[in-house]
């Protein structure tokens, strides 16, 4: 296979461009859908990447260092989930350093006094979505408390698409907010613009990418979140990518469009009693869930 551009070997198909790209088109094309980005919500300023040590964060952090108008720098957060919380704070150090960006590190436990198993064990069954709290709301406290403009995580447009596909299979609606690219800040509410900066690109377009550009990664599933429904979407999902090349990035057209016509109201807003970042109750989930 040739590149389409080039006389070199193509290492990748595009299909929903119809193109094949070596090593050099590849990363060219790759960089141009995060550029997208940056341009078209005109992204200027101090990024804080939230990285976990996975593929996705690492390949965002890399990626954004070709940008001049971004300053970037990356935060972990050990979530003391057991030696899998090890492995990704050690693998998010040498990212760092081969990187040359600075890490942040936020220790759940020591910060708060509790840590991801401790929590999950009083609340069976609930790991991933009471972690995606913890995560969340520490992502914002970070780069609001240290004057990030931004927050950039590492989500990818299969995870957008089959979470979005996982939500309506469960007639939860709410989240059809946030599906754009960006979410804005909210300055009265303490909330920090957050950013996917590979909005535009499929996991295996980044698996590619990181594998490519020597970007090193943590590859282990995390043991609290394993058999999520959201994997066997994703696999529903790039099948059909496969067979109609356009599927998922309409797909992502199609709910951002259906995100701009719904109306949108801050009415249910307002700032948590104890801690004052955003939230719908008195007391925010955050705080109701580290008992502080
Ligand atoms: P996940 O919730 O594991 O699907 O991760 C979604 C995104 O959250 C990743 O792409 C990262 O940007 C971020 N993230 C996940 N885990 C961590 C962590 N331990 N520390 C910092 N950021 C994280
Ligand atoms: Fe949060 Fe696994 S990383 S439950
Ligand atoms: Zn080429
Ligand atoms: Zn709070």
């Amino acid at each position: 296979m040739q590149c389409s551009n080039c006389e070199e070997e193509a290492i990748i198909r595009v299909g929903w461009k119809g193109k094949n790209y070596c090593v050099n088109h590849y990363k060219r094309y790759f960089l141009a859908q995060v550029s997208k980005v940056l341009h078209k919500y005109d992204i200027r300023g101090k990024v804080a990447v939230a990285l976990s040590g996975g593929k996705d964060s690492a390949t965002c952090v890399e990626s954004l260092t070709h940008f001049d108008r971004v300053d970037v720098e990356a935060f972990h957060i050990n979530l003391g989930i057991e030696d899998f919380s090890e492995e990704s704070l050690q693998k998010s150090r040498e990212i760092c350093k081969k990187q040359n960006v600075d890490l942040h590190e936020i220790d759940l436990e020591e910060k708060y006094g509790r840590n991801i198993s401790e929590i999950t064990k009083e609340e069976s069954g609930k790991a991933c979505g009471t972690c995606g709290t913890v995560k969340r709301y520490l992502m914002n406290r970070f780069a609001h408390e240290n004057g990030f403009d931004y927050v950039a995580t590492g989500h990818n447009l299969s995870d957008e698409i089959s979470s979005t596909f996982n939500n309506l299979a469960n007639v939860y609606l709410t989240p059809f907010r946030g599906l754009e690219p960006v979410l804005e800040e909210k300055e009265k509410y303490n909330m920090v613009s957050r950013i996917k900066p590979l909005y535009w690109v499929k996991d295996s377009e980044c698996q590619v990418y990181a594998d490519t550009n020597d970007i090193e990664y943590f590859q282990k599933e995390c043991p609290l979140s394993k058999g999520s429904p959201t994997n066997e979407l994703k696999k529903w999902l790039h099948d059909l990518d496969e067979k109609r090349p356009k599927s998922l990035r309409n797909f992502a057209k199609s709910f951002n469009r259906i995100e701009d016509r719904m109306e949108t109201s801050d009415d249910e807003l307002k700032t948590c009693d104890k801690c004052g970042y955003p939230t719908a109750t008195e007391v925010c989930r955050f705080c109701r869930i580290m008992k502080n």
